[in-house]
């Protein structure tokens, strides 16, 4: 698939189907391919924590969730919650940030690798929702997520039951300047 169809394809998905398309090898192929992003001095500080057993997926949707993304998960076949090592990317070996941005430049290398691995999981057919409206607390204490690693959104991934239409978009002239 050529990246403009990816991109069409590839929407936020608040309805899943009941199914088993999503195994542990793909997304280690997702991942696989969101670890050609580039990232602050090669870093490499995003991490995965997949979670596929039925129990953990319940126990997150419930504890973790409000309302709206408890709904939205119905039927979803992984929860990854995506997190970053902290203090690295943006800093200099002796823990001097390298610029006012600080743990910025890990978010931003892991916003780039997420991207990436949303796009590859909707080439291979899954379809995914990013949440950042979760309890980070509840899912490092149900995980054992380390204090080092700060946590950031947790992506869906299922098989959608609903086509939805292209969010609105701004136009490419109101985000650029030119110099
Ligand atoms: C960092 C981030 C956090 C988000 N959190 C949520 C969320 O908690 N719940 C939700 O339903 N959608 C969430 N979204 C999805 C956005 O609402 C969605 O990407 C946006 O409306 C554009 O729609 P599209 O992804 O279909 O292009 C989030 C997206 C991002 C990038």
């Amino acid at each position: 698939m050529e990246l403009n169809e990816i991109l069409k394809k590839r929407r936020s998905i608040r309805k899943y189907a009941k199914g088993s398309g999503i195994t542990p090898d793909l997304i280690k192929e997702c991942i696989a391919a969101a670890m050609e992003a580039p990232s602050w001095k090669n870093t490499e500080t995003a991490r995965y924590h997949a979670v596929m057993s039925p129990d953990k997926i319940s126990e997150i949707r419930e504890k973790c969730f409000g309302t709206w993304n408890y709904q939205c998960t119905e039927n979803i076949q992984a929860l990854v919650v995506a997190t970053f090592v902290k203090n690295i990317s943006g800093y200099q070996k002796d823990g001097t940030p390298d610029n006012e941005l600080e743990n910025g430049w890990g978010i931003y290398d892991a916003g780039l690798q997420n991207s990436v691995f949303i796009l590859k999981a909707a080439e291979c057919g899954a379809d995914s929702l990013v949440m950042g409206i979760r309890n980070a607390d509840a899912i490092r204490e149900i995980l054992g997520i380390p204090e080092n690693e700060i946590i950031l959104s947790v992506i869906a991934l299922g098989e959608r039951s609903e086509t939805p239409e292209r969010p609105h978009r701004k136009a490419v002239d109101d985000i650029v300047k030119f110099y």
